[in-house]
């Protein structure tokens, strides 16, 4: 990473909640400031820019202009395609600032269930006709980080495999890179002796609970959830949801918000 040019990176956020630039700050490793100040250029993200207004959108043409056809687009948010006022920037709606910045990038990147999938703006009703990226865009190679959020180094990494390669990592039918999704969490749960002995927690404050048991009867969604929760962990390898004693809700798969994964009264 350390020996690869500086590329520029342009940073887009739609229909989204800033959890994913959140969840990007809190990596490890590499950390933001390592790849902001050392391995990219970022040219345009709202939230980490210091310019605001017409300079950064002078800023994301001038890097678009400069560097057509080189740089890395990364979105985060789903875009609405219901009514293109529901969200804009500079007064340019979402759809048309992503095919007009897309059309000179060497890839794309999906960060987050919203772009890579529609999220939770498309959750039942999608009242804003919300769409993933990969729906408007169909001539660039697009990389899916699903979750809700990603796991920061899992953001981190793939950045760092395609700044270092300049290759597209491999890809599963969903366009997730297999090395951070291959697997289900279930398959890598600390929890899974108690799983493959029927030992489960049937309510949150019973005794299977306390002793740690599985939470698949808790409504776990982690067995047709294919993320690296269990094995990189969040907060600097500190926790994940399972750990902390709450089922996966399956924020790394499509639809997630309507497959069940939340509580129905
Ligand atoms: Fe599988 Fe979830 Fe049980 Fe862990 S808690 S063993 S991921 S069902
Ligand atoms: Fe999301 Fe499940 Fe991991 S809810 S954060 S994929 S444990």
């Amino acid at each position: 990473l350390e020996q690869a040019r500086r590329p520029s990176v342009i940073w887009l956020s739609f229909q989204e909640c800033t959890g994913c630039t959140e969840s990007l700050t809190r990596s490890h490793s590499p950390t933001v400031e390592s790849l902001i100040l050392g391995q990219i250029s970022l040219d345009y993200h709202h939230t980490l820019q210091a310019a605001a207004g017409s300079a950064a959108e002078h800023a994301r043409e001038e890097a678009m202009k400069e560097n057509y056809g080189k740089y890395l687009l990364i979105v985060d948010g789903s875009i609405p395609l219901g009514n293109p006022g529901y969200s804009t920037i500079a007064g340019i709606s979402n759809k048309d600032m992503l095919l007009e910045t897309a059309k000179g990038a060497a890839a794309i990147v999906a960060v987050g269930t919203c772009a890579a999938y529609g999220g939770i703006p498309k959750a039942n009703p999608n009242p804003t006709g919300a769409v993933a990226v990969s729906d408007l865009i169909k001539d660039k190679p697009i990389i899916n980080v699903p979750g809700c959020p990603p796991i920061p180094v899992v953001i981190t990494g793939v950045l760092a495999h395609y700044l270092t390669f300049g290759t597209i990592p491999e890809l599963d039918a969903v366009g997730r890179p297999k090395v951070f999704y291959g697997e289900t969490i279930h398959d890598r749960c600390y929890r899974r002796p108690f799983y493959d002995k029927g030992l489960f927690a049937e309510s949150f404050d019973d005794e299977g609970a306390r002793k740690g048991w599985c939470l698949f009867k808790l409504g776990c969604k982690a067995p047709v959830t294919y993320n690296a929760c269990a094995t990189t962990k969040w907060n600097a390898g500190t926790s994940f949801p399972i750990q902390s004693g709450h089922g996966c809700i399956g924020c790394s798969e499509p639809n997630f918000w309507d497959m069940g994964g939340f509580y129905k009264a």
